[in-house]
């Protein structure tokens, strides 16, 4: 079956891959770029980050010299902000070794922010290394393929080698094709919600298109409710904005919060006022928390400028319900 499935799903590729700025891109920089962006991001929104993260950073050396909030200011409202960090600090790492990117999946899974998927579609689609690049549309169409419910990592990794390894017999094989052949195919056909199987390169090897959604089993996401409050200080002069810590908002600016049970006591004592004012609420989902955040606004001999910081859409949006509510009649 494996030559078949092959040729039918690489067939496919060629003739209805997506044009991407990164497809056939030979410096190895990019796709690195493109990968890491899309961790965590969806190609439609990924492309316009991508050009500005080039335009603004052209190269590794580019990178490795800028200063970190320029780097956050460029991924700005793209989310999952370690993998700035992460890609800033590889940069800075490989310029001080010399410049050049590892090669192989060893040497690039040693960088930070590379896990096991971003090091082995770099190293398959850029270096041609023969190694299998699974991420979430992959352990679906392979989930599929094969009607499993409920794989484990190693089923699906183990699952992906073989196939991977029944290509790199043939001659002239390109693993870095297959790998983007079967995550194009979960993303365009083999979706999570109708699928197209009419439309299908691989229905006729596929074990679970009888049902596919069954496959694989929907995980259960544990998110943890927080409430939260926001305070926002501003004068004629601007907001006051402070610099985020922790691991994930941390190197980004906002406004000063604190989280319940007493934060509105603790946000006034921290600025040593009496009372502020309340504005509506926000909420806002991270990948494990869902946020509901309670905003106040007081008046403040505050300077910054927000557009002129790294700000995360939380923050954003938490300025923009205080810009869209009425002052109050002097
Ligand atoms: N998702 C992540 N990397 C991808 C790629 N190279 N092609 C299609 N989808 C992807």
């Amino acid at each position: 079956m494996s030559s078949d499935l092959h040729s039918a799903l690489l067939t496919w590729y060629q003739h209805h891959q997506r044009k991407l700025p990164w497809r056939g891109e030979p410096d190895p920089y990019r796709v690195l770029l493109s990968e890491v962006l899309l961790q965590q991001t969806r190609v439609e929104q990924a492309i316009p980050y991508y050009h500005r993260f080039l335009q603004r950073f052209p190269t590794l050396e580019a990178l490795a010299r800028a200063e970190q909030e320029a780097v956050l200011k460029a991924w700005q409202g793209c989310g999952y902000y370690a993998r700035a960090r992460n890609l800033h600090r590889l940069a800075q790492q490989v310029v001080a070794a010399g410049g050049t990117l590892p090669t192989t999946v060893e040497g690039l899974r040693a960088l930070p922010g590379l896990g096991p998927y971003t090091a082995a579609a770099v190293a398959s689609i850029v270096f041609g290394e023969p190694v299998a690049a699974v991420d979430g549309n992959v352990r679906r169409v392979l989930s599929r393929l094969f009607a499993w419910e409920q794989p484990t990592p190693k089923l699906v990794q183990e699952a992906a080698d073989a196939l991977l390894s029944a290509l790199a017999q043939q001659k002239d094989a390109r693993p870095g094709d297959w790998n983007q052949a079967l995550m194009e195919l979960g993303a365009t056909v083999c979706t999570p919600q109708n699928p197209g199987c009419g439309g299908c390169p691989v229905a006729a090897f596929c074990r679970g298109k009888a049902s596919p959604e069954r496959y694989p089993a929907a995980r259960v996401r544990k998110q943890k409710s927080l409430e939260l409050a926001a305070l926002v200080l501003q004068g004629p002069a601007g907001v006051h904005l402070e610099l985020r810590q922790g691991p994930v908002l941390g190197g980004l600016w906002g406004v000063p919060m604190e989280e319940e049970p007493g934060a509105l006591e603790r946000l006034l004592a921290r600025f040593g006022l009496d009372s502020a004012e309340p504005v509506g609420s926000v909420r806002h989902d991270f990948t494990h928390r869902k946020l509901l955040i309670r905003v106040y606004k007081a008046c403040w001999e505050a300077t910054e400028n927000p557009e002129r910081r790294p700000l995360s859409r939380l923050d954003r949006k938490i300025l923009e319900l205080v810009k869209a509510h009425p002052r109050p009649p002097e």
